[in-house]
């Protein structure tokens, strides 16, 4: 869905915006570096801020009084909505349980328009000994003109319930918005590929992803204040998007500036090409999505729905071409041979009424399907 009167962004591509240099990493303190621009830059702003819990970042002090982190998370607010984001654009801010009412107020005192106060449940949080394992996050998700924005809501579509547990094929082809809990994905964790080792505190790109596809289109400026590992241009540039970012720490700047020179963009081929950046994007859908390898063979509708998925996110990047449900079959099942795909969790206990028992799959109220 594109609403009216959007603008088109890009058209800083290559240049510099007094001190934050477009496609590149600006060191030192966002705020300033904000202060300092005199027009908007960004289509898409997203914050990740410390969170004022005592992690342990390189040069920045994670454990400030109550007032002082306040009047900063104010501070890098309103220098983001007032100096850099665009009239068409959006944004969202990433925080913690302490600070996440704090957030909401400092967004409506600044005029931006709520669209959805999303929880990403993740998993291999930490365990604890004395209370419920913390494993949630905040994802505000703001616009400033809820007439005018961004909202690619092909690019994300999912299976819906109807699809997913019931296969049923009067259900709509397209499937459906994801709800504003997002559990398919999981906190980079040490052992795991993506895992950065300069950086303390790394987020998804399949999280970040889901967000840029949304809330920009190809070309758009993608802005990250506390760019940190750099996931947030990482995702940016492999969708086809300008990216900017700045970072406090130089070590960080320099540990993302890395990450960014390895990253191939979507559309530097056309489909059905199966670069890497084409796998993981089918990895990341076939997690999303919700449908098991098997179901998607035993139900050709179903690998339809999903081919037509996984073509509209890599439209959204820029690319042309189209693969069709037999090369997405063919690359599903490599994938599934190398166990390369994620296992599809049921996230809710199954109806105990309902369709007959021929028709649930599975049967009974289960936390794990597994083939
Ligand atoms: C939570 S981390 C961001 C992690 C990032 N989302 C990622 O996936 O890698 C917060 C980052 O903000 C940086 N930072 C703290 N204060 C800053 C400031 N005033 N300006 C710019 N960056 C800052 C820290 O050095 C740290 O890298």
């Amino acid at each position: 869905m594109r609403k009216r009167g959007r603008l088109r962004g890009g058209s800083t591509c290559g240049a510099e915006a007094m001190g934050i240099k477009i496609n590149d990493i600006t060191q030192g303190d966002c705020v300033k570096l904000l202060e300092g621009l005199d027009e908007p830059i960004a289509d898409l702003i997203f914050a990740d801020p410390p969170f004022n819990i005592g992690y342990k970042y390189d040069v920045y002090e994670d454990r400030k009084a109550y007032d002082e982190y306040h009047a900063w998370t104010e501070r890098w607010m309103r220098a983001c909505v007032e100096r850099a984001l665009k009239r068409t654009g959006s944004m969202w801010v990433a925080i913690g349980d302490e600070y996440a009412a704090e957030v909401k107020l400092i967004g409506d005192k600044l005029g931006l328009h709520l669209r959805n106060w999303v929880i990403w449940h993740y998993t291999f949080g930490q365990n604890t000994r004395k209370k419920f394992a913390r494993s949630h996050a905040h994802l505000f998700y703001w616009v400033r003109d809820p007439a005018a924005f961004t909202f690619n809501d092909k690019a994300v579509r999912v299976f819906s319930d109807r699809q997913r547990e019931y296969h049923d094929r009067r259900a709509s082809r397209a499937g459906k918005i994801p709800d504003d809990s997002w559990w398919e994905f999981p906190r980079v964790c040490g052992t795991f590929d993506e895992r950065v080792q300069f950086h303390p505190c790394q987020m998804p790109e399949s999280v970040l992803s889901r967000i840029i596809r949304a809330s920009s289109s190809c070309g758009d400026v993608v802005f990250d204040p506390f760019a940190g590992s750099g996931t947030t241009l990482a995702a940016a540039k492999r969708l086809g998007r300008d990216w900017a970012g700045t970072e406090l720490s130089a070590e960080y700047v320099r540990g993302a500036r890395r990450r960014l020179q390895e990253v191939e963009p979507l559309a530097a081929t056309g489909a059905p090409a199966w670069t890497e950046p084409h796998v993981r994007e089918l990895q990341w859908l076939y997690a999303e999505a919700g449908v098991r390898t098997d179901l998607l063979y035993e139900h050709p509708h179903l690998l339809e729905s999903f081919t037509d998925m996984f073509n509209w996110r890599l439209a959204n990047a820029g690319v042309d071409d189209r693969y069709g449900p037999q090369d997405v079959w063919d690359r599903l099942e490599t994938l599934r041979k190398e166990a390369r795909l994620a296992r599809i969790r049921v996230h809710a206990a199954e109806p105990t009424t309902g369709p007959p028992r021929t028709l649930r799959e599975p049967l009974f109220a289960t936390i794990r399907a597994e083939r």
